[in-house]
């Protein structure tokens, strides 16, 4: 299987703020955000496998920036790194100026999306080759970030996530 490069998975969408996608300050509602960041990753995460994708897990969010009604919202997906039939993708949000057309970074996620065949079950997708410098420190980190994913999710002891140890030594 060939591997891909980030760029070859990259999902843009990019939507307008609506009155009935905010909360009582009339920012961007959370879950809405979560649901455009979802949509768009796993676009990335299917034209990088070419094969039915699930979401795994949400590895991390920052809502760091609120979104205010009638805002233009890019959500921008690429896989950083593929593993066997598990692959993460970082969504990166911006939102852009009315007047100068300026992007400011509102937000960032990491989400994991698994491939499988059409009864469910795990296939293996193509490996990631990462190319900016950017990418390659997103793809580097990958496996620390899988790892505490696992950890969290019961799937694996401290003792194997031996990456995230390496941290601390
Ligand atoms: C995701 C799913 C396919 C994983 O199935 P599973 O039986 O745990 O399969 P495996 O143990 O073989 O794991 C498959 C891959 O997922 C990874 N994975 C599983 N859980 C994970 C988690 N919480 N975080 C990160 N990676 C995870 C595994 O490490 C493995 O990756 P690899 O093959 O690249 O090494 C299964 O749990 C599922 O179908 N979940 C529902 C998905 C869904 O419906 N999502 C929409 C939300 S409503």
């Amino acid at each position: 299987m060939q591997a891909k490069t980030p760029e070859q998975s990259k999902t843009i969408l990019t939507d307008m703020v609506l009155p009935g996608e905010t909360n009582p300050l009339n920012n961007l509602f959370g879950g809405e955000l979560l649901a455009r960041m979802d949509r768009a990753a796993s676009i990335a995460a299917r034209r990088h496998s070419r094969r039915i994708v699930v979401t795994a897990s949400v590895n991390h969010v920052a809502f760091t920036k609120a979104v205010p009604l009638g805002s233009v919202v890019t959500v921008e997906a690429k896989v950083s790194r593929a593993f066997k039939t598990s692959m993460e993708v970082f969504i990166d949000v911006w939102i852009e100026d009315r007047e100068s057309g300026e992007r400011t970074k509102a937000n960032e996620a990491i989400y994991t999306f698994v491939a499988v065949d059409d009864t469910g079950r795990p296939v293996t997708v193509p490996e990631v080759t990462p190319e900016t410098s950017l990418e390659k420190e997103r793809f580097a980190a990958a496996l620390r970030r899988k790892q505490l994913s696992l950890l969290l999710a019961g799937k694996i002891k401290p003792n194997d996530a031996t990456e995230l140890k390496a941290l601390f030594e």
